[in-house]
């Protein structure tokens, strides 16, 4: 049996060396506020924390009240572990910048979607937690916009926390994709999925449908190659649509599929965050030997320009999305222009 901490230090050993713990202490502190996260997802219907806030986030969605009180929660534990000098999260407008005691000798800036799959939260379907750790480029008081504002080739940690049946931390520091599962009793996150890897296909494909009509030519015909049926390649594929990005793709994950979230004409860039939802799902995918990418190019070599940028996500088993990808340049060439660079 092996738990979360020891593997963390086990790894940074093996892979780093000279490790000096900061890493380490960082990712732990994701780990303890993920159980507090728990707990509060797991009493919301009992304690008064269900519904809205009544405030708007700057994506002009309506905060929920769990969104708001993840988001303190993970704010309080990376400022008090002091490895970490910013954050950015979905639910503040601008970077979160620790005082100047906490960050000049923090290394590390976390991007955090504190609580995915919001709409969810009322009726039990499993919501999560996604986080991407950067090292900081410069160092000192001063943050300064290339140590925020960095694309996912230079990302030091992708992962999430999928709070479902059974709550998991899945991450991955470009050493393969590890799970954790959270056992109640002990208080403690166990190895439970060792070196996850994703089909190179798979049957799912997981798309939010309903948006059919606004969809570029390459994606519907995308779709309709889903359903065609053709015994040798295991079509027609099955629908599975949670509608919580860390549900859909840690399921597509175990199972091998695809999760698309393509833009449309009126919103070319979709409505996935590219730092604090995309970006550690790509080096999760791509660490499992699977492959992320806008539909055109490879999302971990985006470089993102603001800290809420959206980008079209299409995501899994890498003979799928190969096969997405090749559609979108066939039908629908023009779209890449309209995505954001
Ligand atoms: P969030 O709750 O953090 O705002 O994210 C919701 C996202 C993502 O988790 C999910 O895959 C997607 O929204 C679902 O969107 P649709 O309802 O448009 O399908
Ligand atoms: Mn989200
Ligand atoms: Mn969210």
């Amino acid at each position: 049996m092996k738990t979360l901490v020891e593997f963390i230090w086990e790894q940074q050993e093996q892979h780093v060396g000279y490790a000096t713990g900061e890493f380490s202490r960082l990712l732990n502190d994701i780990g303890i506020a993920a159980k507090i996260v728990n707990r509060d997802v797991n009493r919301a219907g009992l304690s008064g924390i269900l519904g809205s806030e009544g405030t708007v986030n700057v994506q002009g969605e309506s905060q929920k009240k769990l969104d708001v009180l993840a988001n303190n929660e993970f704010i309080k534990a990376l400022r008090n572990g002091k490895q970490c000098a910013a954050i950015i999260s979905e639910e503040n407008e601008d970077v979160v910048v620790f005082d100047e005691k906490t960050t000049e000798n923090a290394k590390y800036i976390v991007a955090i979607d504190p609580l995915d799959g919001s709409s969810n939260i009322e009726v039990n379907v499993p919501i999560g937690t996604i986080f991407a750790i950067y090292k900081r480029k410069s160092l000192g008081k001063i943050i300064t916009t290339e140590d925020v504002l960095q694309a996912g080739t230079e990302l030091v940690c992708g992962g999430y926390i999928i709070y479902g049946s059974s709550t998991m931390l899945v991450y991955t520091t470009g050493h393969g994709v590890n799970g954790f599962t959270y056992d109640p009793t002990c208080g403690l996150f166990i190895l439970s999925h060792e070196n996850i890897k994703i089909g190179e296909t798979g049957n799912i494909y997981s798309i939010n449908e309903a948006n059919y009509i606004y969809f570029a030519e390459g994606v519907k015909r995308y779709i309709k190659y889903c359903q065609e049926d053709d015994k040798a390649s295991n079509r027609p594929y099955t629908t599975r649509y949670i509608g919580s990005l860390v549900s859909d793709f840690h399921r597509n994950l175990l199972r091998g599929g695809i999760y698309i979230y393509p833009g449309t004409l009126k919103n070319p860039n979709g409505k996935l965050r590219l730092m604090y939802e995309c970006i550690p799902v790509a080096f999760l995918a791509e660490q499992a030997g699977g492959k992320a990418s806008d539909g055109y190019k490879r999302i971990l070599d985006i470089q993102p320009h603001h800290i809420h940028q959206r980008v079209p996500l299409f995501i899994g088993s890498k003979d799928m999305v190969d096969k997405a990808e090749e559609m979108m340049r066939i039908y629908s060439p023009g779209f890449a222009k309209l995505i954001e660079d």
